[in-house]
């Protein structure tokens, strides 16, 4: 098990620069595979959601060239077996295989995917979207085996914009006959992403980013070269850890529409910050922070993998604030561990009410799961004393050297095995 400790209550300055978002990359990689030729994608995250990603490649007879931040995908020689289920359940975004395997050899066979415990988190939807294309679900426990003779356009409503649901469709349809239509799609920045690396592959996608995507299905992708957008949700986690504890701390290499729902938040609670083309600078952590309320929504409403980290910078601020979460059904399990470091927080139904401001002091506390992790370094470096955080296996899952970015601006922080 990996521990993450730090000694709280120190000031951050400096620049921290945000990685390629981990939610694009786990869906571009098993994108790639619906390549004929070979595809670059450059701005990879070192997390291990990558690495995961690349093993199950392994796994299928595909062959990797990772350097530094890039790799090369060559599917040409790629076998379509069944997906191992220790390869589905190591992530979420295993589940990105169904569609491309469905797309490229019309068979897809792995098993429910894995991923952080935030709820039941079904895949109905994405079976629908196959079903709709013409295909045959098949399941034997955990195992899907999801088959088609042919795959042909159709239009598909989604009941909820789901993000997963949303690529796996176009995944599926994007080598299909005709054209497909999803209607109440998902409209996350990750999804244009995708769309844009099929687009440059050949396909022919529009409207990603808006709640209609239409699919005309291609023969034959050829090679490309792309590059994955900065992490919106790292942008916000170093956001929320400036308006915690920096001074002067510019967090760069980002997209700032990309956290527009945050940057509004934070300007309502009185955070001083400066936007710019691709940063955001955190003038001086508040000490008379306004207590506000936030409901997650899907994008571009605040974000229900921020709404953990915004927490703890709510603990600190004057006042009765709400966080209410309508996304996921189980993602306030990091409450009890703030509670724990002195927050004075309540939860009814999916609403978290938080009184402030209350002085945290460190404890020991577990990431329960990746965005619960993250609001818990948060927390640690606000706390006077030392934090120690265990289970810190699942926020290296997502952000990209989490403790050498932040030692950089100034937080003694350090992470071990044992
Ligand atoms: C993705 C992100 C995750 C983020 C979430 C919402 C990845 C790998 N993960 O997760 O970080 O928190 O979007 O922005 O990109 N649902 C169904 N049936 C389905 C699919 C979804 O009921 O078939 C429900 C889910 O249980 C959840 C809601 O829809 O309540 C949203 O899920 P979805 O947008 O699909 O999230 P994920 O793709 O799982």
């Amino acid at each position: 098990m990996k521990i993450i400790e730090i000694e709280g209550n120190r000031e951050l300055s400096g620049t921290i620069r945000v990685s390629g978002a981990k939610n694009a990359t786990v869906a571009l990689i098993p994108a790639a595979i619906l390549t004929d030729e070979e595809a670059t994608i450059c701005n990879i995250p070192e997390i291990t959601d990558t690495d995961a990603l690349c093993d199950l490649l392994s796994s299928l007879n595909v062959k990797i060239n990772r350097s530094t931040e890039s790799i090369i995908i060559d599917p040409k020689e790629m076998i379509n077996t069944e997906i191992e289920e220790s390869l589905s359940k190591k992530l979420r975004a295993s589940y990105y295989f169904m569609g491309a395997l469905l797309g490229k050899y019309k068979k897809a066979v792995m098993y429910f995917p894995g991923g952080c415990s935030i709820g039941a988190r079904p895949i109905d939807l994405h079976l629908k979207g196959f079903e709709a294309l013409g295909a045959k679900v098949t399941t034997e426990g955990d195992k899907f085996v999801v088959e088609a003779d042919e795959l042909i356009g159709a239009n598909i409503y989604l009941d909820f914009a789901s993000v997963g649901a949303t690529i796996n469709i176009m995944l599926a349809a994007v080598k299909a006959k005709g054209t497909t239509i999803i209607d109440n799609a998902a409209k996350e920045p990750e999804i244009v992403n995708v769309a844009t690396f099929l687009n440059n592959m050949g396909a022919k996608i529009t409207g990603s980013g808006t709640s209609t995507i239409k699919i005309e299905g291609v023969d034959y992708l050829h090679q490309c070269f792309h590059e994955v957008i900065p992490d919106r949700i790292e942008t916000g986690t170093y956001i929320i850890i400036g308006a915690l504890c920096g001074k002067m701390l510019k967090v760069d290499n980002i997209i700032p529409e990309h956290v527009d729902s945050l940057i509004s938040k934070l300007e309502e609670m009185g955070v001083e910050l400066e936007t710019g083309t691709d940063y955001v600078t955190i003038l001086n952590s508040n000490n008379s922070l306004k207590a506000t309320n936030i409901k997650t929504a899907v994008y571009p409403g605040f974000p229900t993998d921020l709404q953990q980290p915004i927490t703890v910078l709510l603990t600190q601020a004057s006042g009765t604030s709400k966080v209410t979460e309508t996304i996921f059904e189980n993602r306030f399990m990091h409450i009890p561990y703030l509670k724990s470091l002195g927050a004075n927080i309540e939860i009814k139904n999916q609403t978290a009410t938080i009184v402030g401001p209350k002085k945290l002091i460190g404890t020991e506390v577990v990431a329960t799961d990746l965005r619960a992790g993250a609001a818990m370094v948060a927390a640690g470096l606000k706390a006077e004393g030392k934090t120690t955080i265990t289970n810190a296996e699942h926020i290296l899952r997502g952000y990209e050297q989490i403790v050498e970015k932040l030692t950089n601006v100034g937080a003694k922080i350090s992470i071990k095995e044992i």
